[in-house]
C-alpha cells in the first residue's frame, strides 16, 4: 500500500511532491515524509496525514530540484515518526521511498547486522536501503547497478525510488508488483503510484513494468530490466482532467462520487451501447470473444465491493447466458487449489486494478490455463495489463476509500458483457435483449431520480446515527446490494452492520431483532416481492425498526414500516444500480454526523496492494 511521488527537473520539488502526496493520500495515511537535497540530503517525516508533514515543514528552507515523498499504510512497524518514509541508509548517502513488502527482509537484516549495520526503524524498507548502499559501497558501482543487484536478491513486492546525496540529478526507480508511473515532462521527470500527481504537469507517461528499473541521470531517462537489458520506453498520452481528481464543490470525494453516478454510468456505456440500433460493442474483448461465448464455466474473483459486483454479475450471467458462475474472494481462491478446466474463463473485477489478492488469484488461474478478463477502473493498472483481455469501467478516478461509482460502473459493464454473450449464444430472446438495452440506457436518468431522496435520507441518518448495529436484507438481485450497503456503513461510520439474504434471517440473525435494531430492507417490486413483504412482517412482529427501499408508488410496504425511501422502477436485473444509491447516501450521512473521516476511514486504504 502507500503512495509515492518523486521529482527531478528544473522546478522546486517540494511543492510538487506535497501536492502529489495529497492526491495519493487515499492509498494510505499513517504517516507522510519527504526527502530533499539542499546542502545535503534531508529527510522530514511525521506520523499522520500530509497536513501534519506540511506543518512540520513550515518555515524550513526546502529549495531543491529533486526529491522523493511518501504517504504510508504501515505493514512493518507501527505508524510513527521513525517508521515513516523516506528511510535513510546508515551511511547517510541514500534515501528511499517504498510501496510494498520485502518478504525476505528478516534474512537480509541478519546479514547486515552481522556486518555491523544498525537500524532505527522496524521497517523492511530500511533494510532494503542499507542492502542497496552496502552493494554500492562494496562494489563501487553506480546506484542503478546497486539497485539492480539488490532487487535480484529481494523477494516480495515493491515500487521504490532512491536518491543519493552525491548525485543531485539522479533518481533510480523500480517496480515489481506495486504500481509506478513515470511522467515525462520537458527536461523533468515525475514518478508516482498513479498518474494523479503528474497530470497537472504532463500527460506523457510511461507505466513501468514489473522488474524494470528507471534511471534518470542529468535529465536523461534509461529503463533497464533486472537482467540489465535496456528497454525502449513506451510513452503513452493519458487523458485525465484535473477536475476529475478535485472535489468540485462537494464536501467530500465520496459525496461527489455518489453524485457523479448518472454521468459515470453514462461514460461506461458511451461508444459501447446503442439501444436504438441494438448495438453492443466491447472493444476490449476481441480475440478471446469466442472463448467467452462458449465458456463452460465462469469464475469471478474480486475483493470487497468488487466482489459484491461479482455476485450481481453471477446473477446476470446465469440468468441470461445459462453459464454456471462461481464468485470467489480472490484471497481464498489463490490458496485453495481451485479446479480450473479447459474452457473456463475467469473475470477479475477491481476498481484499482492493483489489489494484491486479485492479482495473485489471476496469476494462479493463468498458470492453470484460464483465460482472464480484467475489469478495471484505473487505466494502465496492473490487473488490466496481466489480463488477456477485458474492459475498463471508465468511471473516472475514484478517490473516496469507500467505493461507490466504481461499483455501479462494474455492474454496468458486467451487464453489457452478459447481454453480449447471451445474444451471441441465443440464450436471450431478441425482444428481451432489446428491452434490456433500452432499459440500460435509461439507467443514468433513474439513478439521477434515486439521488433525489438525499434529504429524506439525512433525516433517517439523524434518527439512527447512534445505532450500534444495522441489518441489511434483500433477496435475489438485491441480496448483494444488502451486503454492499452493510460494507459501506461499516467502513466509513464504524457501526457494525450485517448484510443477509432476507429469507436467511430466520436461520439466525432474527435473534438480533429488538426495538433498537434498524433493519434496512431492499424491497423493490420484483419476483420476490411477496416473499420479502413477509420477511418485513417478521421483523415488525419483533419490534425492529424498518427502513424500506421500495419501488415508487408502492402502497403496501409503506403501511407497515417506519421509514420508506422510493426508487424508480426498472428491470429486475438492473435494480441494484438504483437501490444501492440510497444505501451509499445513508452510510455517507451517518458517517458525517458521527464526525468520521469519510474519505479516509481509519485502518483502510484505497487499494490494498499487500496480501
Ligand atoms: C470498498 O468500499 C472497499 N474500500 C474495498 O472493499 C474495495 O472494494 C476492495 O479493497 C477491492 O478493491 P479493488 O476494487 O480496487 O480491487
Ligand atoms: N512495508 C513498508 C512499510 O511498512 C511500506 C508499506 C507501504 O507500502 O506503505 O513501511
Amino acid at each position: 500500500m502507500c503512495g509515492i511521488v518523486a521529482y527531478v527537473g528544473h522546478q522546486e520539488a517540494a511543492p510538487i511532491i506535497i501536492k502529489g502526496l495529497k492526491r495519493l493520500e487515499y492509498r494510505g495515511y499513517d504517516s507522510a515524509g519527504i526527502s530533499l537535497l539542499n546542502g545535503g540530503l534531508h529527510v522530514y517525516k511525521k506520523k499522520g496525514k500530509v497536513a501534519e508533514l506540511e506543518a512540520l515543514l513550515d518555515g524550513e528552507s526546502l529549495s531543491s530540484k529533486i526529491g522523493i515523498g511518501h504517504t504510508r499504510w504501515a505493514t512493518h512497524g507501527e505508524p510513527n515518526d521513525t517508521n515513516a518514509h523516506p528511510h535513510r541508509s546508515a551511511s547517510g548517502n541514500l534515501t528511499i521511498i517504498h510501496n510494498g513488502i520485502i518478504e525476505n527482509y528478516a534474512a537480509l537484516k541478519q546479514e547486515l547486522l552481522k556486518k555491523g549495520y544498525t537500524f532505527t526503524s522496524e521497517t523492511d524498507t530500511e533494510v532494503l536501503i542499507n542492502f542497496i548502499d552496502d552493494i554500492r559501497q562494496h562494489q563501487q558501482c553506480s546506484l542503478g547497478e546497486a539497485v539492480r543487484q539488490a532487487l535480484n536478491a529481494v523477494v516480495g513486492a515493491y515500487a521504490i525510488v532512491v536518491m543519493a546525496e552525491d548525485n543531485p540529478g539522479l533518481l533510480v526507480a523500480a517496480r515489481k508488483g506495486s504500481p509506478l508511473v513515470v511522467g515525462v515532462g520537458n527536461g523533468e521527470y515525475f514518478f508516482a503510484s498513479d498518474a494523479t500527481p503528474i497530470i497537472e504537469y504532463t500527460n506523457e507517461v510511461i507505466y513501468l513494468n514489473d522488474f524494470e528499473i528507471a534511471v534518470v541521470n542529468d535529465g536523461r531517462l534509461v529503463i533497464k530490466d533486472t537482467s540489465d537489458i535496456e528497454k525502449t520506453p513506451y510513452i503513452q498520452t493519458i487523458n485525465m482532467e484535473l477536475e476529475a481528481i478535485e472535489k468540485g464543490g462537494f464536501e467530500h470525494f465520496m459525496l461527489k462520487e455518489i453524485y457523479e453516478q448518472p454521468r459515470s454510468i453514462g461514460d461506461c456505456m458511451r461508444g459501447r451501447l446503442n439501444a436504438a440500433e441494438g448495438r453492443l460493442v466491447l472493444g476490449g474483448i476481441r480475440e478471446y470473444s469466442n472463448k467467452l461465448t462458449h465458456a463452460e464455466r465462469i469464475l469471478i474473483v474480486a475483493c470487497g465491493t468488487s466482489w459484491h459486483a461479482g455476485l450481481v454479475s453471477e446473477y446476470f450471467i446465469e440468468e441470461f447466458c445459462r453459464i454456471p458462475v462461481e464468485v470467489e474472494y480472490a484471497s481464498e481462491f489463490r490458496y485453495r487449489n481451485p479446479v480450473i478446466n479447459e474452457g473456463d474463463v475467469v473475470f477479475a473485477i477491481s476498481q484499482s486494478g492493483e489489489t494484491a489478492d486479485t492479482l495473485a488469484a489471476i496469476e494462479s488461474a493463468k498458470a492453470k490455463g484460464a483465460i482472464i478478463f480484467g475489469l478495471c477502473n484505473v487505466v494502465g493498472s496492473s490487473i488490466s495489463r496481466v489480463s488477456h483481455e477485458g474492459a475498463y469501467t471508465h468511471a473516472g478516478p475514484e478517490i473516496g476509500v469507500a467505493s461507490t461509482k466504481a461499483f455501479t460502473a462494474q455492474l454496468t459493464v458486467m451487464f453489457m458483457i452478459a447481454l453480449r454473450i447471451a445474444h451471441r449464444k441465443g440464450t436471450i430472446a431478441e425482444s428481451k435483449y432489446h428491452q434490456m438495452l433500452v432499459e440500460l440506457e435509461n439507467i443514468p436518468g433513474k439513478v439521477e431520480e434515486a439521488l433525489a431522496v438525499d434529504n429524506q435520507i439525512k433525516e433517517i441518518a439523524a434518527r439512527y446515527k447512534e445505532a450500534r448495529n444495522f441489518l441489511y436484507l434483500g433477496r435475489g438481485y438485491n441480496f448483494p446490494v444488502a451486503l454492499e450497503g452493510a460494507l459501506k456503513l461499516k467502513e466509513i461510520s464504524y457501526i457494525h452492520a450485517e448484510g443477509y439474504p432476507a429469507a436467511e434471517m430466520k436461520h439466525g440473525p432474527i435473534a438480533l431483532i429488538d426495538e433498537e435494531m434498524p433493519v434496512v430492507f431492499i424491497a423493490t417490486q420484483d419476483s420476490s416481492y411477496d416473499k420479502i413483504v413477509s420477511n418485513i412482517q417478521e421483523v415488525k412482529a419483533r419490534k425492529g425498526k424498518v427502513i424500506a427501499i421500495v419501488t415508487q408508488g408502492d402502497t403496501v410496504i409503506p403501511a407497515m414500516v417506519d421509514h420508506v425511501i422510493e426508487v424508480p422502477a426498472t428491470e429486475e436485473a438492473l435494480m441494484p444500480l438504483v437501490t444501492v444509491i440510497p444505501l451509499q447516501l445513508l452510510s455517507y450521512h451517518i458517517a458525517v454526523m458521527r464526525n468520521c473521516n469519510v474519505d479516509q476511514p481509519r485502518n483502510l486504504a484505497k487499494s490494498v496492494t499487500v496480501e
